[in-house]
């Protein structure tokens, strides 16, 4: 059975983009493959978060996880801090990635902006913390969204040239599994930037956990442009806004994107938007009062996530220290 490793930052209330390019493929993947998912603090850190907040976002990210359908029992969830083989690894790997690769990603320059003096070391180091997240437990195939393609490329390239540098094949080859219609969910506000928790502008994406109202008033005020939709799917090209609300729609009704158009095709925009907040809605309400009801117990969530990293820790655990020995470094005492 293939191991299947994901992460999410507790750096804001998980959105619809999280959840159509993440997370409900993270549920699929249970039924067929050995699954971790991480709820990574180590790398919201990498821009500042308040530690109250860090703590409370930290256990919402685990209850919603687990609110779409992931199952702690036979999974694991966990808190990546929890487990100390994912910095020890990172180490290494900082010591592995180039800094030309570096220079390359472009998540980088969108996070650190203009100003990339002040930007934190952690934020350029970002993706070898994020490979050493998955091949500490030589994990083969990674869910995530679309703006994540470039990091698990990047993944490729240290544990390649891990295994060049240290005559092994220790490493295995990681696959990005980019799935569905709205792998890539745009802003409400603005069609060419991705939707994101950690937007400035609440209007600008769906939470998992925003009231009825709130995502009716969202979807029926999201951006469009003049035209009625088109009856073919061509007819979205230079259309951001439109292509989007079509993508999430489909993504959410299982409906292809061609089938949408010949229904809602020639009309304006105000029934579809009607329709598509029902359809959301629906989908996301129970996900929403499930994740009330967990958070209602934070005991309970921490007990899972504390067994969660012990269970991590005793796969990754081996797995580092092997990586640990064939860099030259003496064995870590037993405890
Ligand atoms: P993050 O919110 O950056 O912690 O991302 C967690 C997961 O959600 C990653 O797999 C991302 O690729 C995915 N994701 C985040 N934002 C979006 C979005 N707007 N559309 C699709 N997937 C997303
Ligand atoms: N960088 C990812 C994001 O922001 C989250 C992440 C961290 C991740 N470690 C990971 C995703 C390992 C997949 C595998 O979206």
């Amino acid at each position: 059975m293939q191991r299947v490793f994901s992460g999410i930052q507790p750096s804001g209330v998980p959105t619809l983009g999280n959840y159509l390019g993440a997370m409900r493929n993270w549920v699929a993947l249970q039924a067929d493959h050995e699954c971790l998912y991480c709820v990574v603090d180590l790398h919201a850190i990498t821009v500042w978060q308040d530690p109250a907040t860090l703590r409370q976002q930290t256990r919402e990210m685990a209850a919603a996880i687990i609110a779409c359908g992931v199952d702690p029992e036979r999974h694991i969830v966990f808190h990546q801090s929890a487990v100390s083989a994912h910095a020890r690894l990172a180490w290494i790997f900082n010591c592995v990635a180039r800094l030309g690769w570096l220079n390359r990603m472009t998540q980088f320059k969108d996070k650190a902006g203009k100003d990339r003096e002040a930007a934190s070391a952690g934020l350029y180091v970002y993706p070898n913390l994020m490979a050493a997240d998955v091949l500490a437990y030589h994990a083969t195939r990674v869910p995530v969204g679309d703006d994540q393609r470039q990091h698990l490329e990047l993944a490729n390239d240290i544990a390649q040239k891990f295994n060049h540098d240290y005559e092994t094949t220790f490493f295995p080859v990681i696959e990005p599994l980019i799935i569905g219609e709205a792998a890539r969910v745009m802003s409400l506000r603005d069609g060419t930037k991705k939707m994101s928790k950690s937007d400035p502008s609440d209007q600008s994406r769906i939470n998992l956990t925003d009231e009825t109202d709130v995502i009716a008033s969202k979807i029926r005020r999201a951006r469009t442009d003049a035209e009625p939709l088109p009856s073919e799917i061509a007819g979205l090209e230079g259309r951001a806004e439109a292509r989007n609300l079509v993508g999430i729609y489909s993504a959410l009704s299982g409906i292809s994107q061609a089938e949408v158009l010949a229904e809602y095709g020639g009309q304006g925009f105000a029934g579809f938007k009607d329709a598509l907040a029902a359809l959301t809605v629906d989908k996301l309400a129970p996900i929403a009062a499930e994740m009330r009801r967990l958070l209602a117990d934070p005991g309970h969530i921490d007990r899972v996530l504390f067994a969660g990293a012990a269970r991590a820790s005793a796969i990754a655990d081996p797995i580092v220290a092997e990586a640990q020995a064939l860099v030259g470094f003496l064995p870590r005492p037993q405890v």
